[in-house]
């Protein structure tokens, strides 16, 4: 077990596929951190069908960001409810363009919170179509883990491991959409690696190797 500083608050970037729900998993484990995982929280919105959901859903199905002021309240409500229970956070998926990196920015200041590295992981994009294709995630919701049909394949063919749930495959996991959701990222989101890069806590990593190989590193 890593030792607990006085806090602990990370977020990851990255490409869709790129590994940040595998990592995150290792990470809030290691560091006991309280996940928060936004593209969960919208699809779950979205299954609800919640004002949010209902307006969120015609962005993710065309592989486009949310609109700001939605997320942005969703995150730090989540954030505010993370730091009252005195626990450190890891943002998956927030923020994801410089709008919402500002807006986080100020919510943390205001509540004296510390952000302690931006990990950013990098992957070729060939590999997106592969990655995202063959995922699939436990439906339990407390469970949440996440297998590939080639790289990290359940024992059984579509039950967690875990917990014994049915797998299931995201709307948003169809090849047709990856380049859509690839231009989002560089358009959008990749332009948060200088802005953490510019503060001092970027730290990037190679998502290309193997997930342990890809922990170790983030880990060391
Ligand atoms: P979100 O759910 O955040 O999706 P994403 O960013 O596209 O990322 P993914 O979940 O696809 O990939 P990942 O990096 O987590 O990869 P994973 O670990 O699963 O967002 C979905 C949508 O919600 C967005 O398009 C947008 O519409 C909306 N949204 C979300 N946040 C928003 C925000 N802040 N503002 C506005 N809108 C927002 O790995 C992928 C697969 O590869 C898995 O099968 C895994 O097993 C496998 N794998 C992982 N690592 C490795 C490895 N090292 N080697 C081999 N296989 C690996």
């Amino acid at each position: 077990m890593v030792e607990k500083t006085k806090s602990n608050n990370f977020i990851l970037l990255g490409p869709p596929g790129a590994g940040k729900g595998t990592q995150a998993q290792v990470l809030s484990k290691t560091f006991e951190l309280e996940k928060i995982d936004t593209g969960s929280l919208i699809r779950q919105a979205i299954k609800d069908e919640t004002p949010l959901g209902l307006e969120a859903k015609k962005f993710v199905a065309q592989g486009k960001l949310v609109t700001d002021e939605l997320v942005i309240n969703l995150i730090i409500e989540e954030i505010e409810r993370v730091s009252k229970e005195n626990k450190n956070f890891l943002l998956d998926g927030f923020p994801r363009n410089l709008i919402q990196a500002n807006a986080l920015d100020k919510a943390l200041q205001e509540r004296n919170i510390e952000l302690n590295q931006a990990i950013s992981i990098k992957l070729d994009p060939n590999k997106l179509v592969e990655r995202i294709t063959g995922r699939r995630i436990c439906t339990n919701k407390s469970c949440g883990a996440v297998y590939h049909l080639q790289f990290s394949p359940p024992k059984e063919n579509g039950i967690c491991d875990l917990c014994g749930s049915l797998l299931f495959q995201r709307e948003d996991d169809k090849e047709e959409l990856v380049q859509s959701r690839l231009n989002t990222y560089l358009s959008e989101t990749a332009p948060l690696i200088d802005f953490y890069k510019n503060k001092g806590i970027l730290r990037e990593v190679d998502g290309n190797k193997k997930p342990e190989e890809v922990s170790k590193e983030i880990l060391s």
